[in-house]
């Protein structure tokens, strides 16, 4: 049985700085921590920029050779970003699957889709071609490719956009990974796709204790499918909670615009999440919160300093000195 409740994957102060194309630095991601237990399913949210992406590449070890990282990503206990590069690849390649936002990045043009399904599985999992084959066409009969069997042999310029997202979902399902982690992954799929996929991962938790990130601008995905919830701005989590205590109280004034936004009657589901007035910064301000700018709650000590990560219960935190219950400023 799945040892449920122990976390998986550790994430301890992440921090990345990348290079813009003119040059100017970006702080993408600063000091991110959080924790995924064996058949939890940890949702991401936060609007375009906010650096989702570029926190699961830097766990990853995958950002540009010109990005500047630290921290600390314990994967069962091991420190991957310490690893050498050989063996921080197999270590993910056996135990992380990953579906990254832009599938055509993960898949390569000249060699076909089973071929690139099968190497892993007879890499990691020791399976003969017969029994590879097998399991790939079973994985793609599992996200909804017809005629399975038949396309094996086909070549990523052969699918459609929707049907290589759901290849590369299946890519990442191949070698029954302990985490599984998702760029967005459904959100070039439509409905009845989506809802099969989700199924799909859900079973998987349950069966297998895998454990899941799942980034999405979706919060009515993140009501089906995730236990917990981070809310990332500007290269922070500024609250962290179970699904229920963010759905129904959430207390950072961004997370607040979030759910009222996608609440509010007669409007369309948001695809982009951007209901609060204004933009995020691609840079963090020297000083203060970096959602004072757009924030109607902002009380002077926004303007001195950033907030912490303040604890408010048991895994749960939210980095903002106002409390909604009182309209005032937090205790301690
Ligand atoms: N390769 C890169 N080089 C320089 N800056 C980058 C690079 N990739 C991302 N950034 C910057 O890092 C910040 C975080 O980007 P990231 O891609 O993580 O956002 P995101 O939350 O995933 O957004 P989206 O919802 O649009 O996918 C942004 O300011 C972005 O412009
Ligand atoms: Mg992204």
């Amino acid at each position: 049985m799945p040892d449920r409740g122990r976390p998986v994957l550790e994430v301890r102060g992440l921090e990345a700085t990348l290079t813009g194309r003119s040059g100017a630095r970006v702080q993408a991601v600063r000091g991110v921590d959080f924790a995924v237990a064996s058949g939890e399913c940890l949702g991401v949210v936060g609007e375009s920029g906010s650096g989702k992406t570029v926190t699961l590449l830097a766990l990853l070890g995958l950002l540009p050779e010109t990005a500047h990282w630290s921290g600390e990503v314990r994967f069962e206990g091991r420190d991957l970003l310490a690893l050498p590069d050989p063996v921080r690849r197999r270590a993910r390649g056996a135990g992380l699957g990953v579906v990254f936002q832009e599938p055509l990045s993960a898949l390569n043009p000249v060699f076909s889709i089973g071929y690139q399904m099968m190497e892993p599985m007879r890499a990691h999992l020791g399976l003969t071609r017969r029994a590879a084959a097998a399991r790939a066409a079973e994985l793609l009969e599992l996200v909804g490719i017809p005629e399975p069997g038949a396309r094996l042999g086909d070549f990523p310029h052969q699918f459609s956009g929707g049907q290589l997202q759901r290849i590369t979902i299946a890519m990442a399902l191949a070698c029954d990974p302990r985490v599984l982690i998702a760029d967005e992954p459904t959100t070039a799929l439509d409905v009845t796709v989506q809802a099969q996929i989700l199924a799909l991962i859900r079973r998987l938790r349950a069966e297998l204790g895998m454990a899941v990130i799942w980034v999405t601008h979706d919060l009515g995905v993140v009501a089906t499918l995730a236990d917990r919830v981070l809310v990332m701005y500007a290269g922070r989590v500024i609250e962290q909670a179970t699904t229920a205590e963010l759905l129904g109280d959430p207390q950072h004034p961004y997370t607040r615009g979030l759910l009222a936004a996608a609440l509010a009657p007669r409007a369309p589901r948001p695809r982009r999440l951007r209901p609060i007035p204004g933009h995020p910064p691609a840079v963090a301000p020297a000083r203060g919160c970096s959602f004072r700018p757009r924030c109607a709650e902002a009380l002077a000590q926004c303007a001195a300093r950033e907030p912490p990560r303040i604890v408010i219960g048991p895994r749960r935190d939210v980095a903002c000195f106002w409390d909604p219950a009182t309209g005032g400023a937090r205790d301690g």
